[in-house]
């Protein structure tokens, strides 16, 4: 099994990328997770980018990222009481081609992390609700960091009740694989 992490964050030393992390290393044993590390490279979507002839490297593989992924995990900070653009690009990328988006039915869930000790809540209900749009099987729990620049100590949340939260929620997400491979078999 294989979980694909697109963090919303770009810059170096990001809370949002230690928060991946830390997930990351909540997986089961035999259950990958794999940073999607070119979304600084995507184009902002358009429809006329949107043709076999037109269609950029790094959009082309992050749809086939997505679809050879048996879950998703968007990990976001909050902008402006939102997600980030960067993580909203690439949902945008996936929802397309109708009718062939990767994104639809995929399992998928939300974490943020930001700067106020509101814990990204603004951020983690817009994900929800653009995943869910977009088509995707998204948990409706969420895990949100708060004041996150004093979160994390040598990658790990200090807070051990989030950190249980956070280990629950991925928990909830492989369980949301497995039991979508129960009912198409
Ligand atoms: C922010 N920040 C922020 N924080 C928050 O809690 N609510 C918000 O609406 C915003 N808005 C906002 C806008 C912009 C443009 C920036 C650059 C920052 C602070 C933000 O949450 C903080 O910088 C996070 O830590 C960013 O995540 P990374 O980069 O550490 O992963």
């Amino acid at each position: 099994m294989n979980v694909l992490v697109l963090v919303g964050s770009l810059r170096a030393g990001s809370t949002n990328r230690q928060l991946a992390d830390a997930a990351i290393a909540h997986l089961p044993t035999g259950v990958d997770g794999t940073v999607f590390a070119r979304l600084a490279d995507l184009p902002h979507y358009s429809e006329d980018l949107d043709h076999d002839d037109a269609l950029p490297e790094v959009g082309r593989d992050l749809r086939e990222a997505v679809a050879d992924a048996d879950a998703v995990l968007l990990v976001t900070p909050e902008y402006n009481g939102s997600l980030s653009s960067a993580v909203k690009n690439a949902v945008d990328w996936v929802s397309r081609p109708r009718g062939a988006a990767a994104i639809v039915g995929k399992p998928a869930a939300v974490i943020a992390a930001a700067g106020s000790p509101r814990a990204a809540t603004w951020a983690r209900e817009d994900g929800v609700k653009v995943l869910r749009v977009a088509g995707a099987a998204v948990l409706e729990d969420t895990v949100g960091v708060g004041s996150s620049f004093q979160a994390f100590t040598d990658g790990r949340l200090g807070d051990e009740a989030l950190d249980a939260e956070l280990r629950s929620l991925v928990d909830d997400l492989v369980d949301a694989v497995e039991q979508g491979a129960r009912s198409a078999a």
